[in-house]
């Protein structure tokens, strides 16, 4: 999801406007330059709106902030759990009291509509508040020993010094689903935020210091993926990497963990299916599919990109889907009553219109509403694109198969359940399906035979909660699970204890076994 090279939202500071606030790096406790250039940050509804210069970081940068992460670990791995966690309930509730500003900050950079950038930082406090509970929990377990007088036990450690590498479509949910279980765990954290949204993310770390997270704990630094995050993921003392974005990007993550024996949980890409049964709630069915299609501009790696619908439903499904999206009010996200926001950047639009392209052109899909760029007006200086729907798509093509990131659905056309799962599973990603239907053994079949981390009945494939796990299967992810108590999995390891209370030497698989003669 996350584009790979320098994104075209930006520019470099050398063409700057005039005197943009500059932003600072945050590295054991102190709020610094970064030792390289600057890259502006700018409104992708309007790019004439600088919202401020941030620095293009160096490996130096990342090298400091590694060094304080390490100077804090002692300290914050021996601060009791309960204690850590007092810290985060703080910090929840900084976040409560500036959720208004941030979400204004979020709209005017990412480009989501008000209501939902709302929900991403109401996400992060909800993040927040749960995790803070982890700290009086934290569980491990005992067991029984195979002698006598031995006690077996299982408790969770910190992994140590971690790197977080986020997207910029929840620039402040997604930090924290990351940083508020490595923290309560007893890691201590470098991050770097997407390109495109680092104020989102500057917010999050400020609230953190105010919150009072003792000096190199969290430190953030910002820039390239191609420098910052590449120079984390090679780092010999980063003992994790926690990444969500591109599975291409995902991978390059994942190899230079591989090289070094890190620990990598990877989260990213997705081709979420909603079926639509022909008992379906049709009307129901819609608002889930415009609600999961274009909401944050269909920019969420949940987002409901294929409806599979069956062939009884399919016309009236295809005819009320279309009216719907082209009804609905493109924009500013920071007007209230726009519906759908631009896209991130210039990238992105090549990226959309470049599929949109190929649905009309290579596959020959129906283009039933939307396809355009919207150029004119108050549409002129931002990255904006129509809501847009393909119809009579078979699975094969290519816009049913690859991951879009952008305001365009697609809907199949399907003959039975059985045949409705099958095109749902058939594609590289796993993260999210959804099924509308009445029936409750077509929703439990499908619960149980779509191959993916999460599944909804009679809602769109999006609206994950911080207590659930979320992450998927296949190309979507390495196996980890992010939110829940699951996540506490990435950001601990076990250790396994066994106290011998018998005063003499017991030896394992050995004396307590007869011999066989
Ligand atoms: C993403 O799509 O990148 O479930 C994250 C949801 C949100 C999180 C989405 N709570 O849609």
């Amino acid at each position: 999801m996350q584009a790979k090279k320098a994104l075209a939202k930006k520019s470099r500071a050398s063409r700057a406007a005039k005197n943009p606030k500059s932003y600072h790096n945050y590295i054991g406790g102190k709020w610094v330059p970064g030792s390289g250039d600057w890259l502006e940050n700018s409104n992708p509804a309007d790019t004439r709106d600088i919202i401020g210069r941030f620095p293009l970081s160096t490996g130096t940068d990342v090298d400091d902030a590694v060094n304080a992460a390490r100077e804090a670990f002692d300290g914050w791995r021996q601060t009791p759990a309960p204690r850590r966690a007092e810290i985060l309930f703080r910090l929840g509730e900084i976040l409560i009291r500036d959720k208004a500003q941030y979400t204004r900050d979020m709209t005017r950079e990412m480009g989501k509509v008000l209501k939902e950038a709302g929900g991403d930082v109401q996400e992060a406090i909800d993040c927040t508040y749960y995790t803070a509970g982890e700290g009086r929990r934290l569980h491990g377990f005992t067991t029984p020993a195979e002698m006598p007088n031995k006690f077996a036990m299982c408790v969770r450690q910190p992994v140590g010094l971690c790197g977080l590498i986020t997207p910029w479509n929840f620039p402040m949910a997604i930090p924290s689903w990351k940083m508020m279980p490595a923290l309560v765990c007893g890691n201590t954290v470098v991050i770097k935020p997407a390109e495109d949204t680092p104020l989102s993310t500057y917010n999050l770390v400020k609230a953190c210091e105010e919150a009072g997270i003792p000096p190199g704990v969290v430190n953030l630094v910002m820039g390239d993926g191609s420098v910052v995050g590449k120079r984390m993921s090679e780092h010999s003392s980063l003992r994790l990497i926690s990444f969500t974005g591109s599975t291409e990007t995902g991978k390059i993550v994942a190899s230079a963990c591989a090289e070094r024996n890190a620990i990598c949980s990877l989260e990213m890409g997705g081709k979420n299916a909603i079926i639509v049964m022909d008992d379906a709630d049709v009307d129901n069915a819609i608002e889930g599919a415009v609600w999961g299609a274009f909401g944050t501009s269909g920019q969420r790696c949940t987002a409901s990109s294929r409806l599979i619908v069956h062939k009884k439903v399919y016309k009236e499904f295809s005819r009320k889907l279309a009216d719907r999206a082209k009804a609905l009010r493109v924009g500013n996200g920071a007007d209230p009553k726009v519906e759908v926001g631009p896209v991130i950047n210039q990238d992105a639009v090549e990226k959309i219109m470049g599929y949109i392209d190929i649905g009309q052109n290579e596959d020959g899909a129906t283009l039933a509403c939307g396809g355009h760029r919207l150029t004119k007006g108050a549409y002129a200086q931002g990255y904006f694109i129509e809501p847009t729907v393909f119809t009579d798509v078979t699975p094969d093509m290519r816009i049913a198969q690859e991951e879009i990131f952008g305001p365009v659905t697609s809907v199949i056309p399907t003959k039975s359940l059985d045949e409705a799962i099958e095109i749902a599973n058939g594609v590289q990603y796993g993260l999210s399906a959804a099924i509308y239907t009445q029936d409750v053994n077509r929703a439990f079949h499908a619960m149980n035979e779509t191959y993916t981390g999460i599944f909804y009945v009679n809602s769109s494939t999006i609206g994950a909660e911080v207590h659930l796990p979320f992450g998927g299967t296949k190309a979507t992810g390495n196996g980890h699970r992010e939110a829940g108590t699951q996540v506490l999995d990435i950001f601990s390891e076990w250790k396994s204890i066994y106290v011998d209370y018998s005063g003499k030497l017991q030896r394992a698989q050995i004396d307590n076994k007869k011999e066989i003669d």
